[in-house]
C-alpha cells in the first residue's frame, strides 16, 4: 500500500491529489487522461440541468506573470460552468465508470434555488455511477446573476436549506464548496455540515479585477473592450487559501482557536465536526504546497490553475514531492501529520506573553540564574541557590 493511499468518507483514494473543478475535468477525454496519469480523484467541470442558459465568452482569462519572467503567478478567468448538456454528461460518466472502474469520479453540481431541481440533478447523476458529489456554492462570476454558486455559497440560511434538499437524496458523500469572498468562512461551512454533509471543500476563486491595459485604458480580460470581474486562481492565492483552511480546519477538528495552547499541545478548542473531510484548493503546483495543506487537516487537495500551467503530468511531481517531504520527517501516513500545525496558531496577546517569558529567562540566564535543572553544578551549588532568592 503507497504512504500517499487516504480513505475517508467512504472513499479509498490512491493519494490526495484531486483535480478541482474546471478545463482539468471538463469532458470525458480529459477526466481519461487525469485517471491514466495517476490523479487520485478527479472533480469533473460544474453541471446543472440546463446548460442552454450557459453561455462563455473568449477569451475569458487574463495572467499575471512575476516581474521579468515567464512565470505565471496569477490567473482570472470569467469562465462560467459547464456550457455541455446534462444527458451527455451522464453517458461521459457512465463512460468514465465502466472504463476506469477504480478512478474516483466526482460530479460537481450547481442549481437555481429550486429544490425539484437539486433532487432530480442529484438523482440522476448518482444513478450514473459517480462516487461522491461536490455542491457549487461558489463560482463567483456570471451564475450570481441567477441567485446561483456563490450568491447562496455567502448566505448560509439558503445553504442549510440546499443542503438539506442534497443530502435528502444523496446516497454518496457530498462535500459543499466554500466562496472566499466572504468575512468569515466557517459560518457557511458550519451550516453544510451541520446540514449534514460530509465534507468542505475550499477555496473557489476570490473576486477581482486582474489590471486595466494603460494602452486602450479598458480592463481585462477585454471582450469587445468590455469586462466584467473574474475569478483570481494560482499561486498568488494560496496564503489566502491557507489561512481559509486553517479557519475550517480549527472549526472542524479543533485547535487553539485564539485560545492559549494547552502544555500538552493539545487543542484548547475540541473540533465540531471531527468526522467530516476537508479538501483544499487554492494555488498548489508542488508536494510541498499539498503537505501545508495538509498540515492544517486537509484530506486531500485539489489543484484546477496547475494543471492548466503544468498538464497532467504534475500527478508525479506531486506524489514525489509529498513522499520526500513525508520521508524527511519519518512520517508513514498523511494522518501522521494531518492537522499538525493547527495548534500553533493563537492570538496576538499569547505571542506577546510568550515573547515576554523568553525574554525574562534570557535575563534571568545573563544574571546566572539557573533556569533549568541541568545547569546545577555540585562546586557552585550555593551562589547558584542564592542568586535564586528574590527577597534577599
Ligand atoms: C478557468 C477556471 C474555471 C473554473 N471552473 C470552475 C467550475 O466550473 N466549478 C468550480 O467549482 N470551480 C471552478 N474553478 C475554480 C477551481 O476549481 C479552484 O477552486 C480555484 O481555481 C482555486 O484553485 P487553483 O489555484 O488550483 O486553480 C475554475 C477555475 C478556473 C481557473
Amino acid at each position: 500500500m503507497s504512504i500517499l493511499e487516504c480513505t475517508f468518507d467512504g472513499l479509498t483514494l490512491p493519494n490526495p491529489f484531486v483535480i478541482g473543478s474546471g478545463p482539468p475535468g471538463t469532458n470525458a477525454k480529459v477526466i481519461g487522461k487525469a485517471f491514466e496519469e495517476g490523479w487520485g480523484a478527479v472533480i469533473a467541470k460544474t453541471i446543472s440541468l440546463d446548460s442552454s442558459k450557459v453561455i462563455n465568452v473568449a477569451p475569458r482569462y487574463a495572467r499575471m506573470r512575476a516581474a521579468g519572467s515567464k512565470e505565471v503567478i496569477g490567473w482570472e478567468n470569467i469562465e462560467l460552468i459547464s456550457d455541455r448538456p446534462f444527458a451527455t454528461w451522464i453517458d461521459e460518466f457512465k463512460q468514465l465508470k465502466d472504463k476506469y472502474p477504480d478512478g474516483v469520479l466526482i460530479a460537481s453540481v450547481m442549481e437555481e434555488c429550486n429544490k425539484d431541481a437539486w433532487v432530480e440533478i442529484i438523482e440522476r447523476t448518482q444513478e450514473a455511477g459517480v462516487d461522491a458529489f461536490e455542491l457549487n456554492f461558489s463560482c463567483p462570476h456570471g451564475l450570481p446573476e441567477r441567485k446561483m454558486g456563490a450568491a447562496m455559497g455567502q448566505d448560509p440560511e439558503i445553504i442549510t436549506e440546499v443542503c438539506s434538499w442534497v443530502n435528502g437524496a444523496a446516497k454518496i458523500p457530498v462535500w459543499a464548496k466554500m466562496t472566499p469572498n466572504i468575512t468569515h468562512i466557517v459560518d457557511p461551512a458550519r451550516a453544510a455540515l451541520e446540514a449534514g454533509c460530509e465534507g468542505i471543500a475550499a477555496i473557489n476563486t476570490i473576486l477581482s479585477v486582474m489590471g486595466i491595459d494603460l494602452e486602450t485604458l479598458r480592463p481585462e480580460p477585454s471582450v469587445e473592450g468590455y469586462s466584467v470581474p473574474g475569478g483570481y486562481s494560482c499561486k498568488a492565492v494560496r496564503p489566502i487559501a491557507l489561512r481559509m483552511v486553517m479557519e475550517l480546519g480549527t472549526m472542524m477538528y479543533g485547535g487553539t482557536s485564539g485560545k492559549a495552547i494547552t502544555e500538552s499541545g493539545e487543542p484548547a478548542v475540541p473540533g465540531e465536526f471531527v468526522d467530516r473531510s476537508l479538501s483544499a484548493i487554492g494555488g498548489v503546483e508542488t508536494g510541498e504546497d499539498a503537505a501545508q495543506f495538509i498540515l492544517l487537516g486537509a484530506h486531500t487537495v485539489q489543484v484546477c490553475t496547475g494543471v492548466m500551467v503544468h498538464g497532467y503530468k504534475l500527478a508525479g511531481e506531486l506524489c514525489r514531492g509529498l513522499e520526500a517531504f513525508m520521508a524527511k520527517h519519518g512520517f508513514n501516513s498523511l494522518e501522521e501529520f494531518r492537522g499538525h500545525s493547527l495548534r500553533y496558531f493563537t492570538t496576538h496577546a499569547e505571542l506577546v506573553r510568550r515573547q515576554h517569558e523568553v525574554k525574562a529567562r534570557d535575563k534571568a540566564e545573563r544574571a546566572g540564574m539557573v533556569t533549568k535543572d541541568a545547569a546545577w553544578e555540585g562546586d557552585s551549588f550555593v551562589e547558584q541557590s542564592d542568586r535564586l532568592v528574590s527577597n534577599d
